[in-house]
């Protein structure tokens, strides 16, 4: 009932892990793998090894979460060994998550994945809020046009890219006429809302330390955000282009939702960090109760075909 293709290969469902939850040690990924969800992404590498921000970087609310990780991750190196020897032992369907702390560092991470051994799927992160004084590409639409004008000179492989919120109708327009002119696979919106605050009322006090408590916002806060996001572009995105929804999934509705508004996959984060891994059976399960209530039999029957009044 969940069945749905990727290009070309079959996944058991929709389902996978946003990027940054659950995937930086291999440990956690095989984890991943051997869950119920139907494909996972990797944390985000850039070239190097990287500590990342101080603790506390990560605090669960009531209602989601803010983070302010600052990118730690192994290197694309632990990243890529990791999916080529997967890919050996026949995995059909893998995300490596890239993004560079340069123009020049994008370039020559995309020129090792494209010069390697590597057939999966890339997703170029153009989104990271968290990294002190390194505004995210996205939001800057000159760069991202001449950053991937130059990548589509050399990449073949299949590759998306991971965006940022948008607020204004303008920039959905302007960012999907840019998207238009590559051949991507996929775009993934959207990654956390960037640079919320939350605080402790009592302490009166941030809750986590780095960038004076500013951090990225996830879960139930940002469901209308990412619902918007996911499609505007289904949209204006040429057809060939897939979409992959993340943002406030906590049940199974959230992820009808997203299907319904035109996302292919959908990603799960803050939900899985509060539940770890079992959260993809339960969703899965929670998605099937809605489709029978509603008499659906396939993903297809619904994705993209929301309503307008
Ligand atoms: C981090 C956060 C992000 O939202 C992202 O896309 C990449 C990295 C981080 O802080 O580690």
């Amino acid at each position: 009932m969940l069945k749905t293709n990727f290009l070309d290969v079959e996944l058991s469902n929709p389902l996978m892990n946003a990027s940054g939850v659950h995937c930086m040690t291999t440990e956690e990924l095989d984890e991943l793998a051997g869950s119920a969800a139907g494909a996972f992404v990797t944390k985000t590498a850039t070239r190097d090894y990287r500590e990342g921000n101080p603790e506390p970087r990560y605090y669960d609310t009531a209602l989601g979460s803010i983070n302010s990780m600052g990118l730690p991750n192994n290197g694309l190196d632990y990243y890529l060994d990791y999916v080529i020897k997967r890919q050996k032992e026949g995995a059909k369907l893998q995300f490596l998550s890239v993004t560079g702390m340069s123009y020049e560092e994008n370039i020559s991470l995309l020129k090792k994945i494209q010069e390697s051994e590597y057939e999966g799927v890339t997703e170029f992160n153009l989104s990271c809020p968290n990294v002190p004084g390194k505004p995210q590409i996205a939001y800057d639409f000159e760069l991202t046009e001449k950053l991937l004008s130059e990548v589509f000179t050399f990449f073949t492989k299949p590759i998306g890219v991971k965006l940022p919120p948008y607020f204004d109708i303008a920039h959905f327009d302007e960012m999907a006429r840019i998207l238009n002119k590559f051949p991507l696979t996929y775009v993934n919106s959207v990654n956390s809302v960037g640079n919320g605050l939350y605080i402790d009322l009592d302490k009166e006090q941030v809750v986590i330390k780095p960038k004076g408590g500013f951090g990225g916002l996830g879960g139930e806060y940002i469901k209308p955000t990412a619902l918007a996001n996911v499609r505007a572009f289904r949209e204006r995105l040429n057809p060939s282009i897939k979409i992959i929804g993340t943002g406030g999934v906590i049940n199974g509705r959230d992820v009808f939702e997203h299907i319904l508004c035109g996302a292919d996959l959908v990603q799960v984060g803050t939900t899985l960090h509060k539940e770890g891994v079992a959260v993809f059976s339960r969703l899965a399960e929670e998605l099937q109760e809605v489709m029978k209530e509603k008499g659906y039999k396939s993903l297809d029957d619904f994705r993209g075909k929301l309503k307008v009044i």
